[in-house]
């Protein structure tokens, strides 16, 4: 009978990173000397996860296996998969290779200063809840615009909450979840607790995360990474 309960991590890494606008994927720019996706990875290596799964543009998935996992020895990368040309078709790969999992936590590579705390929280409630996020209260007041960009409606800042990541769910519940909203079409999903609640109505548990825990989407976001690696 098995009682231990798997737990596998789903890094993604496929991205474009059209708006950071540089040369080198975002992902495998330098951060102390690093390259930003092994962050990520590292903090799952060194948590309780069981393992990972990596999510990279199909061309890059040779350098990822031999300058990032073999190189960092992050042993936990049990594989590299192909992602698509979408956030949401990267983590259905994802998914797709995570066959083993009782719990998947999916996890943007873009940001890199997630901690073992925070894993073990998220962990802990996903066991609970069966689904759950991370995120940390809005700080600004956020204004829904109409297409000429008047704003329309202030929603009760109280209630905001910026997500981030990582996001982890039952693997049989987030599995078909992902297979039904894939399958209808007609939307691009940017967020997995989202795909969730389109296809089954179910909420996920937001749990307080960081204000460090950044996404490095824009150039002035490595300026923040970089003080942060460094402290
Ligand atoms: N991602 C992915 N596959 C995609 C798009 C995004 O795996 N088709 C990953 C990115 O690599 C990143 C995370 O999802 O780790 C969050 O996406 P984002 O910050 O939007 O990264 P990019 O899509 O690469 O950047 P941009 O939107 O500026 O092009
Ligand atoms: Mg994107």
């Amino acid at each position: 009978m098995k009682t231990k309960k798997i737990y596998t991590a789903i890094v993604l890494a496929a991205g474009s990173g059209n708006r950071m606008k540089s040369e080198v994927p975002k992902q495998y720019l330098p951060l102390a000397g690093k390259p930003l996706i092994y962050y990520a990875l590292k903090a799952f290596e060194e948590s309780e996860v069981d393992d990972i799964v990596l999510v990279t543009a199909p061309s890059h998935e040779e350098y990822c296996k031999k300058e990032i996992i073999e190189r960092y020895g992050l042993n936990k990368v049990k594989a590299i998969v192909a992602g698509g040309d979408e956030r949401y078709l990267s983590v259905w790969s994802g998914i797709k290779a995570a066959t083993n999992a009782d719990y998947v936590l999916i996890h943007d590579g873009a940001r890199p200063f997630i901690d073992n705390d925070l894993i073990a929280r998220i962990m802990d409630m996903v066991a609970l809840e069966g689904a759950c996020t991370v995120g940390v209260p809005a700080k600004d007041t956020i204004r829904v615009v109409d297409s000429n960009n008047y704003g329309i409606h202030t929603p009760d800042r109280s209630t905001l909450w910026q997500v981030q990541t990582p996001q982890a769910f039952s693997y049989s519940v987030i599995a078909a979840a992902y297979e039904q909203v894939i399958a209808a079409g007609g939307c691009i999903p940017t967020d997995d607790a989202q795909v969730l609640e389109l296809a089954t109505g179910q909420k996920s548990k937001m749990i307080e995360g960081s204000y460090r825990n950044i996404k490095v989407t824009t150039p002035e976001d490595l300026l923040v990474a970089n003080c942060y690696v460094n402290e």
